[in-house]
């Protein structure tokens, strides 16, 4: 499936064509309602969950924090580079409640109108209005990776940063991260090592 993509968009492709990067076709499942929403994307995970993409809200606190329960202690050691065992009210506000001038971010949530929005992925760039770069960080759920949702988050997050005049992004990630730095390759972001951590990779992507 994604061979026949590469083929059509090989690796080698200078970084600054970036393209954004389609999700692998098998999230064309159920593409029939993937109809883009204003500021949203409607999407159907594989096992039918009905689910959207679209800017955090200030009022997604409670939402962030549920979703990170959920988390098992390996999935937050490879966002967060380090443990954290709960996300505390203050950091759930101030991850929620952004500075439109330098941060923006992206989530992942199921469509249920009736009860409060669940949280299953997030995408978040801080932008320094000083160099034009963004630091990025991405995650998905276990429950819904590997179904391109982290691609199409990641795509979100770049285009908006594309938006801003952000002229690159760049990231931290665990050296052991391979799920996080074979995506990264995929779009077709470099790899630089961190002179004061051996345990972390450096990703950066022209925009
Ligand atoms: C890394 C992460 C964001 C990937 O999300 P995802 O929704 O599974 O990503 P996608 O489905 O869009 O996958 C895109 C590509 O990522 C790579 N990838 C994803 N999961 C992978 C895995 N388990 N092993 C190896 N490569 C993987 C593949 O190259 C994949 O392309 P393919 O599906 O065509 O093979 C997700 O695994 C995650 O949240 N991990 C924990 C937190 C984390 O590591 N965040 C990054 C911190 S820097």
């Amino acid at each position: 499936m994604l061979q026949r993509m590469k083929s059509s968009a090989s690796r080698t492709e200078p970084m600054s064509t970036y393209r954004s990067r389609r999700p692998p076709e098998r999230l064309r499942f159920g593409a029939a309602n993937d109809a883009p929403v204003p500021n949203g994307e409607l999407l159907t995970s594989r096992d039918g969950t009905p689910l959207l993409i679209r800017p955090i809200h200030a009022d997604d606190v409670a939402a962030l924090q549920r979703g990170f329960s959920r988390l098992q202690p390996e999935e937050v050691r490879m966002r967060f580079l380090h443990t954290l065992t709960e996300l505390p009210d203050q950091l759930a506000q101030r991850l929620c409640r952004l500075d439109p001038e330098q941060e923006l971010a992206f989530v992942l949530v199921d469509r249920a109108e009736s009860t409060e929005p669940e949280i299953y992925g997030v995408a978040r760039a801080y932008i320094d209005t000083n160099t034009d770069g963004a630091e990025f960080a991405l995650i998905v759920q276990r429950r819904f990776t590997g179904q391109g949702f982290g691609s199409r988050l990641l795509n979100r997050v770049i285009d908006a940063c594309r938006v801003r005049g952000v002229q690159e992004i760049w990231g931290d990630v665990l050296a052991e991260n391979h799920a996080m730095l074979d995506l990264c390759d995929e779009f077709g972001f470099r790899r630089e090592s961190v002179f004061h951590d051996a345990s972390l990779t450096r990703v950066r992507l022209h925009l």
